[in-house]
């Protein structure tokens, strides 16, 4: 398996495993959060992430970049049905003042934090959310067997046997986030880090709540189509599977568990039409033109 190196190009000099800590970290050095910071990782689209000493332990330190550096994301279909405090807090938002930015802006960073305390608590393998302070989350530092950062499972390759095992463990997660009523919105081979016990998901601030969000069938077949995707490179009779449509159908009826046993095959319903699949195009092709619209608006 792959290491990370445990040098960084970004970020600075490093001297003697620890580097001057940027701006955004100095309020959680001084509070007494972090001790020192070892290094940063990479600096994402969304956030940059550092590798930091907390007493005894490695954790990580994701930093939100402010909204007008990030991509849009969570433009469209990911804010429906986000939850916010009060009723002045929705108009703001939806108006887009700056009050209401800054209303979204929390509401997006808290979205992710919610999401890995959900997802512990229902037993997904997702890092240890230890504190959100400043715009920061500190977690665990998801790791490989020699201690450093773990790599993504897109760096890696698999054995046809490996990636049917992976793929098999990701749906139970997929599955178990489901029934703890969250679709992760954004899985894929980037998302998902491979830690020393297998892999762990990661990059959660899309996640939406899987009852109350019109989008939330669309976002699971196409996270379980990734999954499929990737997988498929090392095992490609992955490809003949239907485990995105099965898994939303028994949950619509009330039937996913976590210990669901998946057949890999979906029946369409019998029928001249089907209805279902022409709405799930329509709705798929409106939210990428709101999305598009939205990305053509200039930064306010
Ligand atoms: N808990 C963690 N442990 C180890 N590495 C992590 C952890 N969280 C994030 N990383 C590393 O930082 C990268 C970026 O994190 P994340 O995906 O959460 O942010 P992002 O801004 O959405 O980045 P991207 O645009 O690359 O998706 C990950 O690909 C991973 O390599
Ligand atoms: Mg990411």
């Amino acid at each position: 398996m792959p290491t990370v190196s445990a040098g960084s190009s970004q970020g600075g000099a490093v001297h003697n495993g620890r580097m001057k800590p940027p701006k955004r970290l100095k309020g959680l050095v001084d509070e007494g959060l972090i001790d020192t910071v070892v290094r940063q990782l990479t600096s994402g689209k969304e956030a940059m992430v550092y590798v930091v000493r907390c007493g005894a332990e490695t954790r990580c330190a994701k930093v939100y970049k402010e909204a007008t550096q990030r991509s849009f994301r969570q433009a469209v279909d990911y804010s429906e049905n986000r939850k916010v405090k009060n009723t002045r807090q929705a108009r703001a938002m939806a108006k887009r003042t700056r009050f209401g930015r800054q209303a979204q802006e929390a509401a997006w960073q808290s979205a992710e934090v919610d999401a890995l305390y959900r997802l512990a608590a229902a037993g997904v393998r997702v890092p240890r959310p230890h504190n959100f302070h400043d715009g920061v989350l500190l977690m665990e530092l998801v790791a490989d067997a020699g201690g450093n950062a773990a790599p993504r499972l897109n760096d890696v390759s698999f054995t046809a046997e490996q990636a049917r095992e992976h793929h098999a463990t990701l749906l139970v997660e997929v599955i178990r986030m489901l029934c703890a009523g969250v679709v992760h919105g954004d899985l894929s081979e980037f998302n998902i880090l491979l830690g020393a016990d297998g892999p762990v998901i990661i990059d959660l601030p899309q996640a939406v709540d899987a009852a109350g969000n019109n989008h939330a069938a669309r976002m699971l077949l196409r996270d379980v189509e990734n999954l499929r995707g990737f997988f498929a490179r090392f095992a490609p009779e992955l490809l003949h599977t239907e485990y995105g449509r099965e898994i939303w159908d028994l949950y619509e009826r009330g039937l996913l568990r976590p210990d669901a046993v998946l057949t890999g095959r979906f029946e369409r319903e019998a029928g001249p039409v089907d209805v279902d699949g022409v709405m799930f195009e329509i709705d798929d092709a409106r939210a990428e033109e709101v999305a598009r619209r939205l990305r053509l608006q200039p930064a306010q």
